[in-house]
């Protein structure tokens, strides 16, 4: 069986200081960068765009992971491919033909990804898991990094490890918001298979060692 990845979460960086926090992760046993765009209107925060993601591309070694908190990401869907994203992750909340959204972004190379925000139920991805790469569950309502975690999560992952098991689809399960050493073992036991986490990495007085504890955690 695959490890569980961790994937630091760029939000909680030092964004004066994003090289050396990217060089950090660079040299951890971190999987994958997660970098959260927002865009103001889908959810109550802007965090970085364009510009900033083609910066840290320079930079980072590592898988990219795009998170993409805005309403209508069709419009971006190319340009985040150029950007170098591996794979890019829409909000079924935020996509009127999330079907046809899918199509279009593994027409552009990357893989595809649904997050469901927490009253979104599982069931709703029952007609589309086939082609989804990778499910992200917010453990948080989406918008701010340093928020807790939701504890209905579990049984999100539960559900949704079943649903994936049932139609024999292969999509990773990825858990966003609140994660800590404190959840990181239950949330793999229930399935999870990346783990997304920024303050618990960037706020901790030494992330490679928080990194790599993280790893330690969910390796059995
Ligand atoms: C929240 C973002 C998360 C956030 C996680 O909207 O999608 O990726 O950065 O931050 P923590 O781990 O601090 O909850
Ligand atoms: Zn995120």
């Amino acid at each position: 069986m695959n490890t569980t990845k961790i994937a630091p979460s760029i939000l909680a960086a030092d964004f004066a200081n994003l090289q050396k926090d990217i060089e950090m992760v660079n040299s951890s046993e971190a999987d994958w960068f997660h970098i959260d765009i927002m865009d103001g209107v889908f959810v109550p925060n802007i965090s970085f765009g364009m510009p900033v993601l083609k910066a840290i591309k320079q930079h980072a070694k590592k898988t990219i992971d795009v998170h993409l908190m805005i309403i209508d990401p069709d419009r971006y869907i190319k340009t985040f491919a150029e950007l170098g994203s591996d794979i890019l992750t829409v909000h079924y909340e935020a996509c009127a033909h999330l079907h046809r959204t899918l199509q279009a972004i593994k027409a552009e190379g990357m893989k595809a990804g649904v997050a469901l925000n927490p009253h979104t139920n599982i069931n709703v991805l029952k007609d589309t898991i086939n082609d989804i790469d990778l499910v992200c569950i917010m453990s948080v309502n989406p918008g701010f990094g340093g928020q807790s975690f939701i504890e209905n999560t579990y049984e999100k992952v539960k559900q949704l490890k079943a649903l994936i098991i049932s139609k024999e689809a292969s999509t990773v399960i990825e858990i966003d918001g609140g994660v800590t050493s404190k959840n990181a073992k239950k949330l793999k036991e229930v399935g999870a298979d990346v783990l997304v986490a920024g303050s618990f990495v960037f706020k901790s007085s030494e992330p490679l060692n928080t990194i790599k504890n993280l790893k330690k955690i969910t390796a059995s």
